[in-house]
């Protein structure tokens, strides 16, 4: 395994009025990915993010960011952060809001300058930097402040709901800004509690519920592993193909086929089944176009997730070396 920008052992919070916010959650994120934690409200996501940087006191555990302890304050040197719901100083504009946080990341003088210019460019804000934040929609406050976050090139950013309480377009914008960060080698912790944002855009994901992490892995191989957790055995396979002789068609209805409208869809036990009926149907001479693993959204894959009573067995954490995850 590489290297790795959180690594994190039995990190437990217990509130005062003892809440228990997080109940021993080990977590791995490798560096150079989005890694998504995804959790319902009041899962522990907040929480988890603030004990990493110090900010609540965990009961129990232990963790490095960027291989530092993260009882030292090195360990948050090269680390940004866009809290939850924040709320900027109403009398700082666009640029002064950049200028206070590059300050407190140790920027200065002419560096500080450069590195505001940068980053008001990368989130697209660069023409309208110079008004009071009061004036600002809410994608713009937060395009602020994932530009203030990715101040001084940080090599981990923590962005907790950044894309909470926005249009589809002011999510969208917010998205796109992320993967640059990403592609320029910036590892993105991003806590959400919507599936269908960290589905497009993270490499892996983790998903916490009431402090616990069921599951950690990619895309693909979490939707795998809640199918079976669920019990459910085998996949649905959409085949897109020319004309099916009558024959092989009557071998493909026992089996399950059912047809569609330019093929068929057929129930098999594993994906390790796919080439094998490929060959099959190559050697009966129907053309195959296209074959699609039918897996369900990941959106149904967490409801039922959460809905279904704690498995202890269900696969945790290290992911085995695994397919890539589709639409990454
Ligand atoms: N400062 C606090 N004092 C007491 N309980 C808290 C505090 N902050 C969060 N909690 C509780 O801890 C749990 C996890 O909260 P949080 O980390 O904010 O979840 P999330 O970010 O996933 O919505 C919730 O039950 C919440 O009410
Ligand atoms: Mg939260």
């Amino acid at each position: 395994m590489g290297e790795l920008a959180i690594e994190a052992k039995a990190m437990r919070k217990v509130y005062r009025g003892g809440v228990e916010a997080l109940r021993g959650v080990d977590l791995d994120v490798p560096a150079g990915c989005c890694f998504g934690l995804l959790g319902p409200n009041g899962a522990g996501k907040s929480t988890l993010v603030k004990t990493l940087l110090g900010i609540v006191h965990a009961t129990e555990g232990s963790a490095k960011l960027n291989g530092v302890d993260y009882r030292l304050p090195a360990s948050r040197r090269d680390v940004g952060y866009l809290p939850e719901g924040h709320a900027f100083p109403p009398y700082l504009t666009g640029r002064g809001v950049c200028r206070y946080f590059g300050r407190l990341a140790g920027l200065r003088g002419k560096e500080l300058e450069r590195e505001i210019d940068e980053k008001l460019e990368l989130v697209g804000m660069a023409g309208r930097a110079d008004a009071k934040v009061t004036k600002f929609s809410k994608g713009m406050k937060q395009r602020v402040g994932l530009a203030q976050a990715l101040l001084g090139k940080p090599k981990l950013v923590f962005l907790d709901e950044p894309t909470d309480g926005l249009d589809p377009v002011g999510r969208t914008e917010i998205r796109s800004v992320i993967r640059k960060a990403v592609e320029a080698g910036t590892t993105v912790f991003f806590n959400s509690h919507l599936l269908a944002e960290v589905e497009v855009i993270c490499d892996e994901l983790a998903i916490l519920n009431q402090g616990e992490l069921l599951m950690q892995g990619s895309v693909g191989e979490i939707k795998e592993g809640v199918a079976a957790s669920k019990g459910g055995k085998g996949l649905r396979v959409r085949f897109i193909t020319g004309e099916v002789p009558g024959e092989v068609w009557e071998e493909l209805r026992h089996e399950g086929g059912e047809r569609e409208p330019n093929g068929f869809t057929l129930f098999l036990e594993d994906r390790e089944r796919i080439p094998a009926k490929v060959a099959q149907l190559c050697q009966a001479e129907v053309k195959v176009y296209e074959v699609t693993p039918l897996q369900g959204n990941l959106e149904q894959a967490f409801v039922s997730l959460l809905s279904a009573p704690p498995t202890p067995t269900a696969p945790a954490a290290p992911a085995q070396p695994a397919p890539p995850a589709e639409g990454a």
